[in-house]
């Protein structure tokens, strides 16, 4: 297994280019599933998560093709084509080792009238069931059984009548599982405490962009009317915002200047505030956000929320820049019930952080050491990335395909900009 090898003390400059979004593209690509057209997306990053998306799909009897690089693009262009489903099954080996999997229920029992998934089981960060999901279609008429450990949801008479659903608890796959099922239905259908996420943006957007018919874009209350049918077409993924995000906090974590090229500031301000309230200095530039450290870090009291709130997927980026703040932070995790399988990692390398629950208080240090670290989880393992940019001595980080899953060319892109990091085989 490879992992990733740093000698921290780096200043960085110079620009990053942000790749498109993880949870967009893995958002977008099943809707390939829902027409027998072609569907091109632009500006999918090269990441593990979406090769294995698109394997999924191939079971489906989803064609995927990947195209040449267009001049300025730095995204892959995948020509995607479901001309009939070969399948409305999604098994557990898939699933298993990709829970954002189980959005291909949803675009299955739009098209087929029927759709069997795995369920996801639980995953590092928790126990992330798919009640949700499951509520949201039941109540726009589709029928639900569970065995085996496998979801069936059935569509009466093959195709949805549509409903109305309102969301307990804010989910973004939910959100989408039901956005992707309601293009398609006979009926309207109404979804109220949905996801306001950019990626849930980028998704209506696509859907529109195929024919879709819906309102409320961008807010909380969201009206689909059903249509007959949707056309292939081609879109652009958003950029991602926890990426550029991640490396606006190496900057804060080692000091210097980076242009996040492509980053769109509106996606993000929740976490160019919260980078502003630590002392760092944001500038919306044209190509996208400039973000210089050059003085000490400021102490932050952090409470991850949904959208527009501050995003969880931060929080652990967050908790290693401000282990080098002069001061006590203050971090609070609503969203998963086990999202600090950092904080050991990090208090090895000379972090001081107290957990309690969902709560945690770091005690600003005067300096990191290197360490051999073991990555659990996607944004965990950034966190620790992001300390071994600061920390003194060598970083080795291992099981880096957490790393793989989310961040394209990680090591690239910070060497780039000066960072001592790179990559080895074992
Ligand atoms: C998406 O996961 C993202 N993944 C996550 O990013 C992100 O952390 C999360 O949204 C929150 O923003 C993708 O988009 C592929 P949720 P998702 O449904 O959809 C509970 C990363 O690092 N819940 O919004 O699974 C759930 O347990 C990943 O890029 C239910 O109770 O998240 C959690 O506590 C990690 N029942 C809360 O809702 C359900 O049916 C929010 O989950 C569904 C969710």
């Amino acid at each position: 297994m490879d992992s990733i090898h740093i000698v921290g003390g780096q200043r960085l400059e110079g620009q990053i280019p942000i790749s498109g979004a993880k949870n967009s593209a893995l958002a977008l690509l099943p809707c390939a599933l829902l027409t027998n057209e072609k569907l091109t997306l632009a500006n999918l990053p090269r990441l593990a998560d979406v090769d294995n998306f698109s394997h999924l799909l191939n079971g489906l009897g989803a064609s995927t093709k990947v195209d040449g690089v267009k001049p300025g693009e730095i995204g892959r262009r995948m020509t995607l084509q479901a001309k009939d489903l070969a399948s409305t099954v999604a098994p557990y080996d898939m699933v298993r080792k990709m829970r954002a999997s189980i959005l291909v229920l949803g675009p299955m029992l739009a098209r087929a009238g029927e759709a069997t998934v795995s369920l996801p089981g639980g995953c590092a960060i928790g126990d992330r069931p798919i009640d949700l999901h499951l509520r949201a279609l039941e109540a726009m008429g589709a029928e639900i059984e569970l065995a085996a450990g496998y979801v069936k949801a059935t569509a009466p008479k093959g195709r949805l009548p549509g409903g109305d659903y309102s969301f307990p608890v804010v989910s973004v796959g939910a959100t989408e599982n039901a956005l992707m099922a309601a293009v398609l239905a006979k009926g309207k259908t109404q979804l109220f405490n949905a996801a306001r996420e950019p990626e849930i943006v980028d998704l209506c957007n696509l859907l529109v962009a195929m024919g879709g018919r819906i309102d409320g874009i961008g807010s909380s209350h969201l009206i689909i009317r059903g249509v007959e049918g949707l056309h292939g077409c081609e879109y652009e993924v958003m950029p991602d915002r926890i990426e550029a995000g991640s490396y606006a906090c190496a900057v804060g974590i080692t000091g210097g200047s980076i242009e996040l090229v492509g980053a769109r500031p509106h996606d993000m301000l929740a976490i160019t505030n919260a980078l502003a309230a630590a002392g760092l200095i944001v500038e919306f530039s044209g190509k996208g956000i400039r973000v210089t450290a050059d003085k000490p870090l400021r102490p932050l009291a952090i409470s991850t929320a949904p959208y527009p709130g501050f995003p969880t997927d931060m929080q652990a980026q967050f908790m290693a820049m401000m282990c080098l703040a002069q001061g006590e932070s203050f971090l609070e995790e609503t969203i998963f019930e086990n999202r600090y399988m950092h904080v050991p990692e990090l208090r090895r390398m000379g972090a001081s952080i107290d957990v309690r629950g969902r709560s945690a208080i770091v005690h600003g240090v005067a300096g990191l050491t290197g360490a051999k670290v073991m990555a659990t989880d996607l944004r965990a393992s950034m966190s620790l990335v992001l300390a071994g940019l600061a920390a003194e001595g060598e970083t080795e980080v291992l099981r880096v395909y957490h790393l793989d899953r989310g961040y394209e060319r990680l090591e690239e892109k910070l060497s780039a900009v000066g960072a001592n990091i790179e990559r080895r085989g074992s």
